[in-house]
């Protein structure tokens, strides 16, 4: 081979290798895809991961409480509160929109960077603070094995990217699609109470008008959620671990919310009415995720 013939060689083979080694880490074979699961479960329940070690994913996204937190508005690492009410993280997968408000927000990637880089409040307050919380992991020995094994064709891995890819990997498991109403509309009818039965043709009545707007959403498919003045229809999906209610959280119970309803809408709910009611919207709760350890505190389990 004369030497201009080596060096095209050269730059073809490395090109080639370039192109491998994209390729292998783009499509991330399916131990890597584990690890990085694996390092988002424990980056999500990791107050490390906040400037002021206060506060991380679950302060304000609790499994027990279908990954909300129970206030009417979250507190940031600041102490200051945010503007809304913390959403259910369950089947953000599915979901196309984010957030109670900004329509524009379409990928959980572009959802993160609020948590992240929030100022007023600061939520985790990464803006000024990346080197230092990077180092966090870089000086911890189980991190060091965490994000090797998650990104191991990097030399250095632990960079504000790979935290929030292994984040999205983990949140990405939070799937609920097994509560009561599920298995009804798959024909197991005979297990509904008859509250239940009333409550669903009550909810689904022209008279009430719900299902104009909250929609059922069907698993594992993809849902567009509608918007009504510009808020975003929450899911009703485990509705009754989500309390207090609606966008700024002004709601403090299931029964306010209906009687907020009857009011506005001239529909002079019944106390019956409301029973049933809410005895279905109890059959959109799933809880079968508790038990599932993998998307629990790790550090619990260690
Ligand atoms: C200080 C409290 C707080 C922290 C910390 C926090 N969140 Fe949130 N999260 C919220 C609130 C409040 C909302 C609703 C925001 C809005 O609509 O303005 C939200 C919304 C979301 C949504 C959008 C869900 C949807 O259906 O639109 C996702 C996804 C999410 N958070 C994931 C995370 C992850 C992952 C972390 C950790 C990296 C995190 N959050 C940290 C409070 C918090
Ligand atoms: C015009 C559309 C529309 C109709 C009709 C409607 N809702 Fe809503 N619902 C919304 C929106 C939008 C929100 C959030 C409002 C906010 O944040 O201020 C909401 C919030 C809720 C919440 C609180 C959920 C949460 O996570 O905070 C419940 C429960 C609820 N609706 C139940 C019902 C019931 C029951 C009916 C029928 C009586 C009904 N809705 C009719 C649009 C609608």
């Amino acid at each position: 081979m004369n030497r201009k013939g080596l060096i095209i060689g050269m730059i073809t083979a490395a090109a080639y290798a370039g192109f491998l080694l994209i390729r292998i880490d783009a499509t991330a074979n399916i131990s890597t895809q584990k690890a990085r699961i694996k390092l988002g479960q424990y980056l999500f329940y990791d107050t490390k991961l906040s400037y002021n070690q206060t506060k991380t994913c679950v302060s304000c996204h609790d499994p027990v409480m279908a990954f909300t937190d129970g206030y009417r508005t979250s507190s940031g690492a600041d102490g200051y509160n945010l503007k809304h009410n913390a959403i259910s993280l369950l089947n953000v997968k599915y979901r196309t929109v984010f957030t109670w408000t900004k329509q524009s927000v379409t990928t959980l990637k572009a959802q993160l960077q609020f948590p992240f880089f929030n100022e007023h409040p600061k939520e985790l307050g990464w803006k000024g603070n990346e080197q230092i919380i990077l180092k966090r992991f870089l000086n911890d020995t189980q991190y060091q094995r965490l994000f090797k094994k998650a990104f191991p064709l990097q030399s250095n891995p632990f960079q504000l990217a790979n935290v929030q890819t292994a984040i999205i990997a983990f949140e990405e498991q939070l799937v609920s699609y097994n509560a009561k109403y599920d298995r009804y509309v798959k024909g197991n009818f005979s297990s509904f109470s008859e509250d239940e039965r009333n409550g669903l043709t009550l909810f689904s009545s022209n008279r009430l008008g719900c299902t104009g707007c909250h929609r059922w959403e069907q698993p594992f498919k993809k849902d567009h959620p509608l918007f009504s003045k510009g808020i975003r229809v929450p899911s009703l999906r485990n509705v009754l671990l989500t309390a207090p209610y609606m966008h700024d959280g002004r709601i403090e119970n299931i029964n306010g919310v209906l009687e907020y309803y009857s009011q506005k809408n001239s529909l002079y709910l019944t106390n019956k009415e409301k029973k049933q009611i809410i005895s279905f919207l109890y059959t959109l709760t799933d809880t079968s995720y508790l038990s599932n350890k993998e998307l629990l505190n790790p550090f619990q389990y260690q």
